[in-house]
C-alpha cells in the first residue's frame, strides 16, 4: 500500500469484478441498438475506469473524451469550463457519460444537459463512485460502481492536487497529506 494511504476503500479486485457486472448490464440494455453507443469519459479522473469498463462491454462502442474543470483541491467550485469538447457531433447518438465520482452532481448535470442540447439521442451516466450525501443537484447516475460515505478519496483515477491517480485501488489519504 502507498505510504500516504490510511485505508483502502475499494480494492482493485472489487473494481474489476464490478466492471464485469456493469459491462454485462450495458450489453443487455443496448443489445438492440443499431448504431454503436458512445462512451464519453471526463478527463482525467475517469481514464482508468473507462479503460477497465470498455473491455467488459461486448456490443459495439465508440469512445471520446471531454475535459471540463469544476474542481480545485478538495472543494467543488462554481461554473464548469469546457477545456476539450467531443471530437465529433453527437446528434442522434446514445451516449454513456463515464465519470469517476459523482459528488455534488454539478459536473454530470451540466455535461448531460450540454449533450442533450447538442441533440444526443440519450445520455446515461455511469460512475465508479457515488457520494449521495454530498448531492446539491437533483441527479443520479444510471449505473454506479460503489456508493461511498462522505470521505475524500484518491486512486483509480482520482487525485489530490493531481497526485495518486495511478493507485490501482480507491483509498483515503492520511491527514498529514492535507497539511
Ligand atoms: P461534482 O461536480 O461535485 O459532482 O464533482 C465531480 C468531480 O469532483 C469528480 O469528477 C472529481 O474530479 C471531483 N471529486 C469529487 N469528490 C472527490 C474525491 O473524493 N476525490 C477526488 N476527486 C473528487
Amino acid at each position: 500500500m502507498h505510504p500516504m494511504i490510511k485505508k483502502v476503500l475499494v480494492s482493485e479486485e472489487q473494481i474489476v469484478q464490478r466492471c464485469k457486472e456493469l459491462g454485462k448490464q450495458i450489453d443487455e440494455e443496448y443489445k438492440d441498438n443499431e448504431c454503436p453507443i458512445l462512451l464519453v469519459a471526463l478527463l482525467k479522473g475517469s481514464v482508468p475506469f473507462m479503460a477497465e469498463l470498455m473491455k467488459r462491454i461486448t456490443i459495439d462502442v465508440q469512445i471520446d473524451f471531454m475535459d471540463v474543470s469544476s474542481y480545485d483541491g478538495t472543494e467543488s467550485i462554481g461554473d464548469i469550463k469546457i477545456n476539450k469538447d467531443l471530437d465529433g457531433s453527437c446528434k442522434g447518438i446514445d451516449i454513456i457519460l463515464v465519470e469517476d465520482i459523482v459528488d455534488t452532481g454539478r459536473t454530470i448535470h451540466t455535461v448531460k444537459e450540454m449533450l442533450l442540447n447538442k441533440k444526443a439521442n440519450s445520455v446515461k451516466i455511469i460512475a465508479l463512485l457515488d457520494k449521495p450525501s454530498r448531492r446539491v443537484v437533483d441527479i443520479s447516475a444510471d449505473y454506479v460502481g460503489f456508493e461511498i460515505e462522505n470521505e475524500f478519496v484518491v486512486g483509480f483515477g482520482l487525485d489530490y492536487d493531481q497526485n495518486y491517480r495511478n493507485l490501482p485501488y480507491v483509498g483515503v489519504l492520511k491527514e498529514e497529506c492535507y497539511k
